[in-house]
């Protein structure tokens, strides 16, 4: 049979990334004890409050259709949040609301490029967006985010990649896998190559109430002079432990948002109202789940980075936010994936390879934070015995 050509374009991007993972959740299921640090979901539920006003809003009768944007709720909600926390005013039609991060990722890239587009965006990357991107039919043109710059995107390195056909810059900050947090004198830097370039900038927030030092964070919609150009994505699943609700939003010029809404539309014909209702009362309780989460994360980051710092081989980056510490096992004579093979093999600890965030981070492994301090302590042992081991093959 035939298919279109957005199938080859997304076609073996998936598998391959979560392999190890994948070998850890067989070892699992087969009855195994794994230490799993492959992935970063929230380490707690969703909170019963939550859940009680999504089952009330059902109860009451709000699984009726909704309009393509949002519930009226949701977007005051959203417009009451944007505007105290980027200082300008945000209205209900600053907002689309969608399934999650995810989608609004898509929706807003598709609304933005086309095949023979450039999306410019950090390398190393967060697993979904080569996909993203390809499915829109543009490429991606990865900017290097070096170490030795706290893996933040430098104006520099951006401004080298540019081509003829670049259009979007996909920023994520927080940054996943790395951790970086982007500052407002980079943010600043990175505008002004935008603007003389007349690139969007879509900016992927979902990590933005994760940041350890909750003070640290800027977004590029803050900054009047590139109002007109930026469209950002979040959504409730990290700050709210809430991934299954599939609740996000874009938030953007009012022109923007008018030219997507359609194409939101088309895609899901409307919300979920009771979803809606729950997701404004998350909102309106914003440290609920983020705030004791961000403080258990970062005590978390510091045991294993601690733990880890000093060990001949091993070199770990500390995450300003997010649920990873990435750690460099290049000196053990090891690539990233090698390591993660053999870490699962021989000590039962699931990491996930750099490389699947893109070829810069080759070297590296990326540990999760989401297990408890116990655990965290114990993969912190079995790495360090496993390091030696590997150092003396
Ligand atoms: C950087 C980044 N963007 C987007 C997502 C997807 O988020 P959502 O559940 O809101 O679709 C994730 C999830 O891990 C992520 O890490």
């Amino acid at each position: 049979m035939r298919y279109a050509p957005i199938t080859e374009r997304v076609a073996d991007l998936g598998a391959a990334k979560w392999a190890v993972h994948e070998r850890a959740r067989a070892l699992q299921a087969a009855g195994e004890a794994v230490i799993m640090l492959s992935i970063g979901e929230p380490d707690v539920p969703t909170p019963p409050e939550l859940i009680e006003v999504a089952a009330a809003a059902m109860r009451a009768g709000r699984t009726g259709y909704s309009n393509g944007r949002g519930e009226g709720r949701l977007l005051d909600a959203l417009a009451a949040r944007y505007t105290a926390r980027r200082g300008r005013p945000f209205g209900r039609e600053n907002f689309v609301a969608f399934p999650g991060t995810q989608t609004a990722l898509f929706a807003v890239l598709s609304a933005l490029v086309g095949p023979g587009d450039e999306v410019l965006t950090g390398d190393p990357m967060y697993a979904t967006y080569e996909g993203v991107i390809r499915a829109t039919g543009a490429t991606v043109a990865p900017v290097p985010l070096r170490p030795e710059a706290g893996f933040r995107m430098q104006a520099a390195d951006l401004e080298a990649r540019i081509g003829p056909r670049a259009r979007v810059l996909l920023l994520n900050s927080p940054h996943n896998p790395t951790g970086a947090v982007l500052g407002a004198a980079e943010i600043a830097a990175l505008g002004a190559v935008a603007r003389a370039h007349d690139l969007w900038i879509l900016a992927d927030e979902v990590y933005e109430d994760l940041v350890f030092d909750a003070g640290r964070f800027v977004s590029p919609l803050a900054f009047p002079d590139l109002a007109e150009r930026v469209v950002a994505c979040a959504s409730i699943s990290k700050s709210h432990a809430a991934a299954g609700f599939r609740s996000g939003w874009c938030a953007g010029p009012a022109e923007f948002c008018a030219r997507l809404l359609p194409l939101a539309e088309t895609m899901l014909f409307g919300n979920q109202p009771f979803i809606a209702d729950m997701t404004a009362a998350a909102l309106g309780a914003p440290d609920l789940v983020a705030g004791p989460m961000r403080a258990r994360l970062a005590g978390r980051a510091h045991r294993l980075a601690a733990a880890l710092d000093g060990v001949e081989g091993l070199r770990t980056n500390r995450p300003e936010a997010g649920m990873f510490v990435l750690l460099d096992v290049s000196a053990t004579g090891l690539d990233g994936a090698g390591f993660a093979e053999a870490l699962l093999a021989v000590e039962r600890v699931a990491v996930m390879p750099g490389a699947s965030f893109g070829a810069a981070l080759g070297a590296w492994v990326r540990i999760g934070l989401t297990a408890t301090d116990a655990e965290i302590d114990e993969a912190a042992r079995r790495i360090r015995r496993f390091a030696a081991r590997a150092r003396a093959d």
